[in-house]
């Protein structure tokens, strides 16, 4: 009986990101929430579907997921409106600072603790440096949930200071050709270069529940 309930709240969960992503004008409300701290339509329906997924419900083994010093990725759906994955972040393991161009980003921390910090960019110089300042700067300990959109917060990074499971959801997806990832290092405080990090990445398949 609770299997069915847990499958029901992540496909209910599922169905709200699908028909969100599809409205662009439930996006901009959602965007305007999160920038304007408009009263919290959006923010209150995502949240209250996001707090009832478990890392049980994302088929998350702790002895298998985490990896000393690398990432855990596991994809979870993706199409071109939306992508929702898993991270699963190994003590020490870090993001560095990166981008989401054009797109709204739920990142939900359900267990561990990170340091995040999320930057605007101000200006973009003719020798490609970045002028950026730091929006918000915090250590989080899980369940949390946080927000990004394109004019607000758009480039963070992120550290664990303790294994951290990370369910992330973005939308738009990523493409390589209109969205692409970029990786940047501050040279000094605030400002920033392009840079292309060595990673430490995995890819683990998917072992959940099923929810379409
Ligand atoms: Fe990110």
């Amino acid at each position: 009986m609770q299997k069915v309930i847990a499958e029901d709240s992540f496909r209910d969960l599922f169905q709200f990101l699908i028909r969100l992503s599809s409205d662009s004008s439930s996006l901009i409300d959602l965007a305007n929430e999160i920038e304007l701290n408009k009263p919290p339509f959006y923010i209150n329906e995502t949240q209250q579907k996001l707090i009832s997924v478990t890392a049980e419900d994302l088929g998350i083994d702790k002895a298998s997921c985490f990896y000393p010093k690398f990432i855990t990725y596991i994809e979870v759906f993706e199409n071109r409106n939306l992508s929702i994955g898993i991270f699963a972040m190994s003590k020490g393991s870090a993001f560095p600072i990166h981008d989401h161009p054009h797109m709204i980003g739920i990142t939900y921390l359900i267990f561990g603790e990170i340091s995040l910090i999320n930057r605007d960019i101000i200006s973009i110089n003719s020798s490609g440096i970045v002028t950026t300042r730091v929006l918000k700067e915090e250590v989080a300990v899980g369940p949390q949930i946080f927000y990004l959109t394109a004019n607000s917060g758009n480039l963070h990074e992120i550290h664990a200071h303790e294994d951290s499971l990370i369910l992330d959801i973005f939308l738009p997806s990523y493409s390589e050709d209109e969205r692409p990832c970029t990786y940047y290092k501050e040279i000094r405080p605030n400002l920033l270069i392009r840079y292309n990090p060595n990673l430490f990445f995995r890819n683990m398949q998917y072992l959940g529940k099923t929810f379409n």
